[in-house]
């Protein structure tokens, strides 16, 4: 079986670092060898592209912010997801492209083709084969925040807008699934493993 390229969505605090960790350990416990990974981040540069586009304490401009997160994308997949894939491990993924649609272009108002563009400069076009989305209301994944983060400390509107940005552009993506962020972790996970191929039948 071809390996799968799986991603996780929605916004902060949603619960997508839970399901990426249970999701692995469902799939490695079935044999599925894989790699399990996130944006922004995933190599040792895009870790240190993360710190500093997260930091609460380094604004920056929006097109700052998202070439760098861009540029971590395009190293982490020559880097990483494709050499795994390569090697016929799957890859799970906590955010991609369409994070940075979703809060650059809906969050920020940046030009959406502009990303589109960007993504697939650092992408190489390559798309995952599936992507959840943990929906949330706005309010919940407001509340559920802390300020951590820069993205954390902007207000309902900025993850309103995001929600908008997500529902609206997941209706375009083949294989995209909305998962209720509100249910039950296990419940979460259960949803995500209903929609995947079982790996060896
Ligand atoms: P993440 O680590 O997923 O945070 P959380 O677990 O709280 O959801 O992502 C960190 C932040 O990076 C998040 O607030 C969204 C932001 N981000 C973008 O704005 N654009 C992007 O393309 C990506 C990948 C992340």
């Amino acid at each position: 079986m071809k390996p799968l390229f799986i991603v996780l969505e929605g916004p902060d605090a949603s619960g997508k670092s839970t399901q990426l960790r249970l999701l692995s350990d469902a799939l490695s416990a079935r044999g599925v060898p894989l790699v399990a990974t996130r944006e922004p981040g995933g190599t040792p540069l895009g870790e240190r592209l993360r710190e500093l586009v997260l930091a609460p304490d380094s604004p920056m401009n929006p097109l700052t912010e998202l070439l760098l997160i861009v540029g971590a994308r395009h190293e982490h997949v020559e880097k990483v997801i494709r050499p795994a894939l390569r090697d016929g491990k799957w890859v799970l993924c906590s955010r991609y492209t369409l994070s940075s649609l979703a809060y650059q272009g809906w969050g920020r108002g940046l030009d959406r083709d502009l990303i589109r563009r960007l993504n697939g400069l650092a992408t190489g076009g390559l798309d995952p084969d599936y992507v959840f989305l943990l929906d949330l209301p706005p309010a919940v994944a407001y509340e559920r925040t802390r300020e951590r983060d820069r993205f954390e400390g902007e207000g309902l509107e900025f993850f309103t807008r995001v929600r908008v940005g997500y529902l609206e552009l997941i209706r375009s993506v083949p294989r995209a699934h909305v998962i209720d962020g509100t249910l039950s972790q296990e419940r979460v996970l259960g949803e995500i493993l209903a929609h995947l191929p079982r790996p060896g039948i």
